[in-house]
């Protein structure tokens, strides 16, 4: 029995996953092989692309609703303009309504302001762009477009025209720029009230998001299907009407004969496709923050470029039946994505922008992804192990997006300037901005040189000083079009031919869907890598492929809650008192330590900004390493450049060993920071091959320094710990420190090993602006209920002996060693 299209229309959207849980990757898989079959029935009978009706000239009416908001300013109004001007001797005729919320006295204004702006391309004389745009005004008008009456008054004042001016009607456009709540009433308003008589078409145009996840997606399509009918929908993804995007499949095809001994595993590394962004997201902060990077671009514009790549090739490139039912395939062998495919992050300052636009206090946290790389794979003989990159980010350090299809080169060149055999093969989608400024396709010389893929692009030739990914733009064969066109202008051209290729089917969505999903409920909880924004990032968002897994290349950063800020405002007490007579602050382990870094941050930002150095000495020993380990995962907002590291003690040893403070410092700090070398201090004592001998005046050396870097040798901030005995710095009970004289640096004794030690005195340490002595954990209870009583007694607790001659002295004591 053949299966009608209406039985079909309506199935996809009952398509429903396994009831009673949510869709896992093998659903998503099942999920998409019922879409497939389904598309395959509906397309027997070979139904064309392009709808004859599109080409039956009579009158057209444009409804935008939300005619005055951004996206129609910036884009939409311009896009109508353009089809306006190219259809002007079609014999079709035009009315352009922009629809509000606002009543007509006040939306008028603005849309005419809208209409001002519209600009006519080069090859249009002044005078005529005047006379189009004159018209174009005048056939445009605001109307209030908010209650079902509304709806009905604009269906009635379009029946007037027609019979008015005695026009047949071709059909009704209705494009919906407003949020997608408002989808499903307006498409009933349609429905209900402005549907077209005597066989015009009506198409209605739809903006993401579709949906935040599979089953919110499928609701909204059901809903949608109640008032519309499949074909009356146009899903916009205007990644689609970028000119680049849209010849993907011609130029695959136009190139067979080259391309397609080569478009499989044996020869293809990986594919990569990238979209960076500079900018923030300040201003859509409402929306953005229940979206974030993986809804807004990779569900929908990477994952259309992805399928566009690997799809099998359709037999008539036109034909949005057999493209579909190609690009579901894809979906359908696409491997279910799971966390260790994808790595999140999120620009610092994201957090204080959320609190800020939402309204939210301090402590609130979001864990939305502003940035993100996903590594997917296709389990097909042809793809089998190549891996297929989507990555995108707001403020990254440039505005680029691109696909790549990088070929394996097994060529080794030994000469230095070897030939274009030895260089990447690549082929390089090159969607605009970056340093190229424009778009093209660019194909390495050392593959192959590709047709022409259109009458209205051409061959770039001359080319200026520029590299593409790492190749000289002269190295690569360039084709580019002839015009640059906005990609709304096209999708507004191809909307009214009818033209369903460039939007997002229903089935298509669903598809997409079906494969973020589960990875988006896996990545619920988890927390993004903060990053710094623009030329900071450095490496910081490398990630490295192994296998089917992606992971940052760097381990540094590890987020946990309480550094996101916590989750409850319990977690986050921090007490503030006095101990012996100076001031303390104490709280749990890592709040003490996120307020210590704080702290430091802020003597540092305070001593750049009054002199353009900070002067730090920091202690030895295993108290300060989760600090340093904190200092690291926020070393992007530190100003490390300007700051000086100076030693408060060290063993005798040589700096390479593990015992050295030095080598711990530099291992678990400083080699993570973007310290200039020089602005390191370190101790020196080792020097004429020995360690720590009175004449080789190694003290004296280390205070030379000190005095020559350091006005007045006040350090800006002097970090110590308190050992079990009440030894600070080096400077142990028993020690003769009244022997130091005006020393800054001595030589001293420990009574554990190794003795021989080197440490800045009390003389140095107490003409610091800030002194934090650090005491953590348990086993120090004892001691500090003995410090809390004790007078001042240099010889038996040494730290006692700490008092800042001018500075300010703060206790760090956590809760453990504080209370036990
Ligand atoms: C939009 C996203 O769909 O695409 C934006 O909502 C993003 O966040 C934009 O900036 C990127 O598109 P383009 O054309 O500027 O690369």
């Amino acid at each position: 029995m053949p299966v009608s299209r209406d039985w079909y229309r309506k199935r996809p959207l009952t398509v429903q996953p396994p009831p009673g849980r949510g869709l896992d990757g093998s659903d998503q898989r099942m999920f998409v092989t019922v879409l497939l079959l389904l598309v395959a029935l509906s397309a027997r009978g070979g139904h064309s692309e392009e709808t004859e009706e599109a080409q039956r000239p009579g009158h057209v009416s444009v409804i935008i609703v939300g005619a005055t908001g951004d996206l129609a300013k910036k884009y939409l109004w311009q896009g109508f303009f353009q089809l306006y001007v190219n259809q002007v001797s079609s014999g079709n005729t035009f009315f352009f309504h922009g629809g509000g919320l606002s009543p007509a006295d006040k939306g008028t204004p603005v849309l005419f302001e809208a209409l001002k702006a519209v600009s006519c391309s080069k090859d249009v004389s002044q005078e005529r762009c005047a006379v189009l745009k004159d018209q174009f005004l005048r056939l445009s008008q605001y109307r209030q477009l908010k209650t079902l009456e509304d709806y009905q008054e604009l269906a009635k004042h379009i029946e007037q025209q027609l019979q008015e001016e005695g026009m047949t009607e071709a059909g009704r456009l209705f494009y919906l720029s407003v949020p997608a709540f408002a989808y499903a009433d307006i498409a009933e308003k349609i429905n209900s009230s402005c549907r077209p008589t005597s066989g015009a078409w009506l198409r209605v145009v739809l903006e993401k998001p579709f949906g935040h996840d599979f089953r919110s997606a499928q609701l909204l399509a059901s809903h949608l299907g109640n008032s519309l009918k499949d074909e009356e929908m146009y899903r916009i993804d205007h990644y689609l009407g970028k000119q680049v995007v849209s010849k993907i499949l011609p130029f695959r095809i136009e190139n067979r004969e080259f391309l397609d001994p080569i478009w499989n595993k044996h020869y293809i590394e990986r594919i990569e496709i990238v979209v960076k962004e500079t900018l923030d997201v300040t201003g859509r902060i409402p929306f953005y923050d229940q979206y974030g990077v993986i809804r807004d671009v990779l569900q929908n514009h990477l994952t259309e470029v992805m399928t566009l790549l690997t799809m099998k090739l359709p037999k008539n490139v036109s034909s949005s039946e057999e493209v579909l039912q190609n690009k579901l395939e894809i979906f359908s062998s696409l491997l279910p994505l799971a966390k260790n495919q994808a790595v999140i992050g999120q620009y610092q300052a994201y957090k204080s922008e959320v609190q800020q636009e939402l309204n939210k206090t301090k402590d609130h946290v979001s864990l939305t992804p502003t940035f993100a790389a996903v590594l997917a794979h296709i389990d097909e003989t042809q793809y089998e192990g190549v891996p297929i990159l989507l990555t995108s980010g707001k403020m990254l350090d440039e505005r680029v997006g691109y696909a790549r299809i990088l070929f394996k080169n097994d060529m080794f060149c030994l000469q230095r300037h070897n030939g274009i055999h030895c260089k990447p093969k690549q082929i390089v989608f090159y969607f605009g901005h970056g340093d190229l400024q424009y778009p093209a396709i660019l194909v390495s010389k050392n593959l192959f040189k590709p047709a022409l893929i259109d009458s209205d692009w051409k061959e770039v030739t001359e080319h200026t000083d520029v590299s593409v990914l790492g190749l000289s733009i002269s190295d690569y064969y360039v084709q580019t079009p002839t015009e640059q066109r906005e990609a709304y202008a096209e999708l507004i051209s191809h909307i009214f031919a009818g033209c369903k290729n460039s939007f997002i089917s229903t089935e298509n969505l669903l598809a997409s869907w079906s494969l973020w999903t589960p990875l988006l409920s896996s990545l619920a909880s988890s927390f993004p890598r903060i990053y710094p924004g623009g030329v900071d990032n450095g490496g910081l968002l490398d990630v490295r492929l192994k296998g089917r897994d992606i992971s940052y290349n760097s381990e540094v950063v590890i987020i946990t809650p309480d550094q996101m800020g916590g989750t409850s405002a319990n977690d986050f007490q921090v007490m503030q008192g006095k101990f012996r007579s100076a001031d303390m602050v104490s709280a749990w382990a890592e709040e003490l330590v996120e307020r210590l870094a704080v702290d430091i941050q802020e003597a540092a930002e305070a001593a750049v900004r009054e002199s353009g150095v900070f002067h730090l000495a920091l202690s030895g020993g295993s108290t300060p390493l989760a600090l340093f380990h904190r200092l690291v995962l926020h070393h992007f907002s530190f100003p490390w450049r300007d700051t000086h590291v100076w030693m408060v003690d060290e063993r005798c040893v040589p700096l390479t060993e593990l015992e050295s403070n030095f080598h711990s410092m530099h291992d678990h700090l400083l080699q993570h920071v973007r310290i200039p070398y020089y602005n390191i201090h370190p101790m020196p004592v080792q020097l004429n091959q020995r360690l720590c001998v009175e004449e080789d005046r190694g003290a004296l050396q280390y205070e030379k320094e000190l005095s020559k870097w350091v006005n007045g040798s006040s350090l800006h901030f002097v970090l110590l710990g308190v050992g079990y005995d009440g030894h600070t710095a080096s400077l142990f009970p028993g020690s003769k420190v009244s022997e130091h004289g005006e020393s800054l640096v001595a030589l001293t004794e420990s009574p554990i090993k190794p003795h021989q030690r080197m440490s800045l005195t009390f003389n140095a340490i107490n003409r610091a602006h800030r002194v934090a002595l650090l005491v953590m954990g348990k086993g120090k209870h004892e001691l500090i209920t003995q410090l809390s009583r004790v007078k001042d007694n240099l010889d038996k607790y040494p730290v006692t002996g700490v008092k800042p001659d001018h500075g300010t002295l703060v206790w760090y004591i956590d809760y453990d060693a504080l209370l036990g």
